[in-house]
């Protein structure tokens, strides 16, 4: 048991706020995603600062697919652009690229992009960076359920089956889920990820979010006690299941001195 040790390894990011950023001064909304996404860079350098092993940001939702296409269209060439202009950097600074999500319908020239850059930094070993696209939590795990029992017919599905069949199943737990923009709720962002992550919710709009705040929360969060269920602090999840499964055999077992 590591006691007193709160090591965030992955944070995950719902990059909001672009639209309301723009029309409160005064433009339209896609000038936010223009803006907005400028900002991802710094966060990942940021990240790769502070030695987080993952980081995953949200950029399209499979929800987003309804907004008008003119807005769709914007974020489809925000993705190409920050492709082209970041991929020197990703190779430079061992960055292990990916995208989750339903990227069929992304032009071919952006899906042989992130192809591409997949392929060349599948074996880097630095920050595991992962924009989730044309992505939804729920279609993930239906996609891995899915998966398992036409690949496992009458197998029971376990715990570990659903992860190792999500989209990116190397990906650690979700330790902090940020939310830029000043709403309080997930949005269909990394369900099943999410089960033991600290929440933190900024006001900040993206395209005003800055690496500073990003490490003010890295260190607020760094700070808070996490029990994952237990009474002391304990480092993730998977030490107090293995307690509780411990504590549950003993329990079972004198039941009759209860
Ligand atoms: C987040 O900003 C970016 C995407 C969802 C693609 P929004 O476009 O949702 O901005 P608000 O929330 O309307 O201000
Ligand atoms: C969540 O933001 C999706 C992304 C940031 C990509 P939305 O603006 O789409 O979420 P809601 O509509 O506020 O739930
Ligand atoms: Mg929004």
């Amino acid at each position: 048991m590591l006691m007193g040790t709160n090591n965030i390894r992955h944070v995950a990011i719902i990059m909001d706020g672009n639209g309301r950023w723009a029309q409160g001064r005064g433009h339209v909304r896609i000038w936010g995603h223009v803006r907005g996404s400028s900002v991802v860079s710094s966060i990942v350098e940021e990240a790769q600062a502070n030695n987080l092993e993952a980081l995953t940001l949200y950029a399209f939702s499979t929800e987003n697919w309804s907004r008008p296409f003119s807005e769709v269209k914007v974020l489809f060439r925000l993705l190409k652009k920050f492709l082209l202009k970041e991929r020197k950097k990703i190779l430079q600074n061992k960055i292990r690229f990916k995208v989750i999500g339903d990227t069929a319908d992304l032009p071919e020239e952006t899906k042989c992009l992130i192809d591409s850059l997949t392929q060349e930094t599948s074996n880097f070993k630095g920050l595991k960076l992962t924009f989730a696209f044309g992505y939804g939590g729920r279609s993930e795990i239906l996609h891995s359920v899915n998966k398992f029992i036409t690949d496992n017919p009458g197998v029971k599905l376990g715990e570990k089956d659903l992860w190792q069949n999500l989209f990116a199943p190397e990906l650690p737990e979700v330790d902090l889920l940020i939310r830029t923009g000043g709403d309080q709720r997930v949005s269909n962002f990394l369900l099943w990820q999410i089960a033991y992550a600290e929440l933190f919710f900024t006001k900040t709009q993206w395209p005003e979010f800055k690496r500073e705040e990003f490490c003010q929360i890295l260190d607020f969060v760094s700070n808070r006690e996490r029990r994952f269920g237990a009474t002391t602090s304990y480092s993730c999840l998977n030490e107090t299941k293995v307690l509780a499964e411990k504590n549950r055999q003993i329990i079972h077992d004198h039941l009759g001195t209860i």
